[in-house]
């Protein structure tokens, strides 16, 4: 989505960028080439790993090394503001090829899916330590799985659970595959978004951004599941109702998504959703 983020964000030369979910620098990258004031960008993110590359990549930049909400809190307590703001959900490709992470059922490793390997909560307090109730509702809410009940119980029972393989194993058994998704697929992200709280960051970090925005500045968010497409859809909308106090202007009616040969280049831009906004006036 590189192109179309760029065409959205439309960076000009000597502007400030706040990427939220820097990841490798993709979009960073691609960013500060344009602005040529990598001083002025802020790149965080929450996986220590991952923002030890950012450094050594990005060395005039300033790189944060945590969750987006403390990050943006902290900026916006320091009365930071910017013209550009990205956020690019979800875990990285990093995560996924990286067995020992624990966010790959294809691969056998440890039950963790931490982004941030600091935190305490584990896929494996989840999968071994959550009611069979508890288990079957992030199932059903971000799974959108209607055997959710099935699942969990056959989770519950088959404790404990220690390998990525093992659990792949136990869903599949819970819920035949239907259509060419492996069944895990949304029970692993289902668990993912659990152990990384990654709608309630998403959710609480909205309005800051736009405070951190500098008039007609560009907040650009990048989802991969519905619900996290639904938080920035409703956000948008309620602050750009056409009435006089609006904050902010629609950059897409409908949320964008990845051309074809990007799809097949990379299988998870499927369900890339990429909605952005520019800020129009400041509430007081
Ligand atoms: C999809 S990747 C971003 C890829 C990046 N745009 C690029 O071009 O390379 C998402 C990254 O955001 C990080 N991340 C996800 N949620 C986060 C959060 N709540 N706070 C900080 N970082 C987060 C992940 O660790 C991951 O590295």
């Amino acid at each position: 989505m590189l192109k179309q983020v760029i065409g959205c964000l439309k960076p000009a030369r000597g502007e400030s960028y706040l990427d939220v979910t820097a990841g490798m620098g993709g979009h960073g990258a691609a960013v500060i080439a344009a602005t040529a004031a990598p001083q002025k960008a802020t790149l965080v993110d929450r996986d220590p790993q991952v923002a030890q590359v950012l450094g050594d990549k990005f060395p005039a930049a300033q790189v944060l090394n945590q969750d987006f909400l403390s990050a943006s809190r902290k900026l916006l307590n320091d009365g930071k503001k910017f013209d550009m703001i990205l956020a690019d959900l979800g875990a990285s490709s990093l995560h996924f090829e990286d067995a020992d992470r624990g966010f790959s059922f294809r691969k056998s490793g440890p039950l963790d899916m931490r982004m941030d390997t600091h935190q305490e909560l584990t896929a494996w307090q989840i999968v071994n330590n959550w009611s069979q109730k508890d288990l079957a509702t992030i199932f059903r809410k971000y799974g959108e799985e209607p055997r959710a009940d099935l699942v969990a119980k056959a989770i519950v029972s088959a404790r404990p659970i220690n390998d990525t393989l093992q659990l792949a194993a136990i869903i599949s058994r819970a819920v035949p595959k239907r259509g060419k998704i492996h069944p895990a697929t949304k029970l692993f992200q289902a668990i993912r978004i659990a152990v990384n709280d990654e709608l309630g960051q998403l959710e609480q970090s909205l309005p800051i951004w736009l405070k951190l925005l500098k008039n007609n500045g560009r907040l650009a968010v990048i989802s991969f599941h519905s619900l996290e497409d639904r938080i920035a859809k409703q956000f948008f909308a309620e602050h750009a109702k056409s009435s006089f106090d609006a904050e902010l202007k629609l950059l897409t009616k409908k949320p964008i998504t990845a051309r074809h040969e990007e799809i097949v280049s990379n299988p998870r831009a499927r369900s890339a959703k990429l909605r952005a906004a520019a800020k129009i006036k400041t509430k007081k």
